[in-house]
């Protein structure tokens, strides 16, 4: 599966100690021989997330995440194995060897990287265009009067698409760019849409260009807007989906922002690209904007990586009330508190911060309510409050939002303050929370049920894969066996004969980190867990090895006698016979005392 050589793998592995990767990420306290911290995967009050240097891996205990180093990057930054191994290489300066691909694999993966170079250089050429080019001219003088200087135009890499229907064409094509993946990026199409033989011009016209990054910084689409607020066409005009860029996946800022969210724990999340380039550049910098879209729940999972609250800052008008009801479900979904920061009508940060300067934005974030607090400060009218049952009827409303709130003792507070806010009985505001949780959790199971496809193994089968990794005796030993005779009939034991069938080291970190590298996340996330728990030493390995291996042999040797007994011809006889014969002596080979571990000095 991996396309990257296995060697680098190892290399990288080596090169990538976990505690000064996840230390990079967020600070870890020492206990004892292991380090902790307050989990990044789930919500929690206490630290179960510990790591572990000996074995270079990490484990949850609350929410059973766990790996080796390249486990972390992957669930950390959402990105796939190759991804977190080209990361690490880069952070330890390895160079990448990659294995041979498949002519598709090889295709869809240069496709990308073209795409890749492509959208590099494309903003390199707006953003050229931009500050050095004639006809860009009145895109200057647009910039100019939204106060945007050329400091922050580089910093954020702000470009010019010309007006004519295919300058960006020629450019490109100079560039040797073709015509098929110049479409595929989307900043050219098709003069007929869906005709491939069609011709192509460029999508972006007169349009001040802002490349979009996606959070590890590289430029995958862009945002274009109209210079003259009299142009017909939409004021924004987006790079459509393409394989590098998904709108529901993607905060615009995120690269730059990251850190400053991850420091401060908490976001801001505001409606648009402009919004959030003035924001940042008055120096509140933990901000991110989706990209002309309704918040997703993967924008909510993205930020839950860095912060526990998010404050919202949309239009005051309707359309930007309905949007952050919206986004509700997913932020609380996804663990996070919520924060309504509000505007004067008819301004958004970009225009306050512009007419009344930085502070003002800022004491807005500072004073930004609680969402259940602003909800009964402002959505409940004067006339609902005074009657009970107005206030019932908005605790009902009420209770849908605490039931999305993961965390029972947060719901728990809020149910208790909202019960005395809205002078309503503690009990009654409980049972609507629970009748409203019931609904989504039957939902949640079933989900589970239906996607979870690996099980933990069974006990013994889990001992002796921990056996595995940890003693390389026993490891040794088992290799020598027939043991491929015992698991392969052998349900459940998948993991365990993938660990005797790879070239893994027990007790090498880079090669049991390479080893992990191959594996599902379900699958590594099982060994992390076995990992995680007490000691074990190597008699107890090969005690349960053994016992597994002679229930196994009896199960199937019941199994022949029984077919003996019943068969009817001699050719079935015969099979069987073979079969026991097998069976009898697998077995005298795992009772045979002298075959007992010993390990070649
Ligand atoms: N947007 C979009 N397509 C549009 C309008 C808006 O994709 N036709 C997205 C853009 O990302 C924009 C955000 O929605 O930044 C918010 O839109 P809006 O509030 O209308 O614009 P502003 O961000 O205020 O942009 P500007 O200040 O440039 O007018
Ligand atoms: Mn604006």
């Amino acid at each position: 599966m991996p396309r990257i050589a296995q060697e680098t793998v190892e290399q990288v592995a080596a090169a990538s100690d976990i505690v000064a990767v996840i230390t990079s990420y967020f600070p870890l306290k020492r206990a004892g021989t292991e380090f902790r911290a307050i989990c990044p995967f789930h919500q929690e009050k206490t630290p179960s997330f510990f790591v572990n240097p000996s074995k270079q891996s990490y484990y949850c205990h609350g929410c059973g995440a766990g790996g080796a180093v390249f486990q972390f990057l992957m669930q950390y930054e959402n990105i796939d194995f190759p991804e977190a191994v080209r990361r690490l290489a880069s952070r330890a300066g390895i160079a990448i060897i990659e294995d041979e691909l498949s002519p598709e694999e090889e295709s869809k993966q240069s496709l990308r990287k073209r795409l890749l170079r492509l959208h590099f250089e494309a903003a390199a050429w707006f953003h050229h265009n931009l500050l050095r080019t004639k006809a860009a001219a009145r895109a200057r003088d647009y910039l100019k009067s939204r106060s945007i200087n050329i400091e922050t135009a580089k910093r954020w890499q702000i470009g010019y698409a010309p007006r004519t229907w295919d300058s960006f064409l020629h450019w490109a094509t100079a560039a040797g760019f073709v015509k098929e993946e110049l479409v595929e990026s989307g900043l050219v199409k098709l003069r007929e849409q869906g005709n491939p033989r069609s011709r192509i011009c460029d999508r972006f016209r007169d349009r001040l260009m802002f490349p979009i990054h996606n959070d590890f910084g590289e430029v995958i689409a862009f945002s274009g807007r109209i210079l003259d607020p009299k142009e017909p066409s939409a004021k924004y005009l987006n790079s459509p989906e393409t394989p590098l860029f998904r709108k529901g996946n993607l905060l615009f800022g995120l690269h730059q922002s990251k850190r400053f969210i991850a420091n401060a724990r908490r976001a801001i999340i505001l409606e648009g690209q402009l919004d959030l380039i003035t924001t940042f550049e008055a120096g509140i910098q933990n901000v991110v904007a989706p990209q002309g879209t309704a918040i997703t729940a993967r924008h909510a999972t993205l930020l839950r990586r860095f912060a526990d609250e998010v404050i919202l800052f949309f239009d005051a008008d309707a359309a930007g009330q309905k949007a952050a009801e919206r986004a509700l479900e997913v932020l609380f979904g996804a663990g996070l508190q919520v924060r309504i920061g509000e505007m004067p009508a008819g301004e958004d940060p970009d225009s306050l911060i512009r007419k009344s300067g930085s502070e003002t934005f800022r004491a807005r974030v500072e004073s930004a309510e609680d969402f259940f607090d602003f909800q009964v400060d402002r959505s409940l009218s004067p006339a609902e409050s005074k009657t009970t049952a107005g206030r019932v009827a908005f605790a009902r409303k009420m209770a849908r939002f605490i039931s999305m709130v993961p965390d029972l003792v947060l719901r728990d507070t809020l149910i208790s303050r909202l019960a005395v806010r809205l002078t309503i009985a503690r009990e009654t505001l409980l049972q609507m929370v629970h009748s409203s949780a019931k609904q989504s959790q039957d939902r949640t199971l079933v989900e589970e049920v239906v996607t979870s496809q690996v099980s933990m193994p069974r006990h013994d089968l889990a001992l002796i894969c921990k056996a595995a990794l940890i003693l390389p005796d026993f490891l040794y030993v088992v290799r020598q066996q027939p043991w491929q005779s015992i698991l392969n009939h052998m349900a459940g034991a998948e993991l365990l004969s993938k660990i005797f069938a790879s070239s893994l080291e027990p007790g090498e970190p880079a090669s049991i980190a390479a080893f992990f590298a191959s594996l599902s996340k379900e699958e590594a996330a099982i060994l992390s867990l076995l990992l995680a728990n007490k000691e074990l030493n190597e008699q107890m390995g090969h005690l349960f090895w053994k016992q597994l291996a002679s229930a196994e042999l009896q199960r199937r040797r019941r199994q022949i006698e029984t077919a003996l007994r019943l068969a009817d011809n001699t050719a079935i006889q015969q099979q069987a016979n073979e079969e026991l014969k097998e069976i009898l002596d697998l077995e005298s080979w795992f009772t045979d005392i002298s075959r007992l571990p010993s390990r070649a000095p």
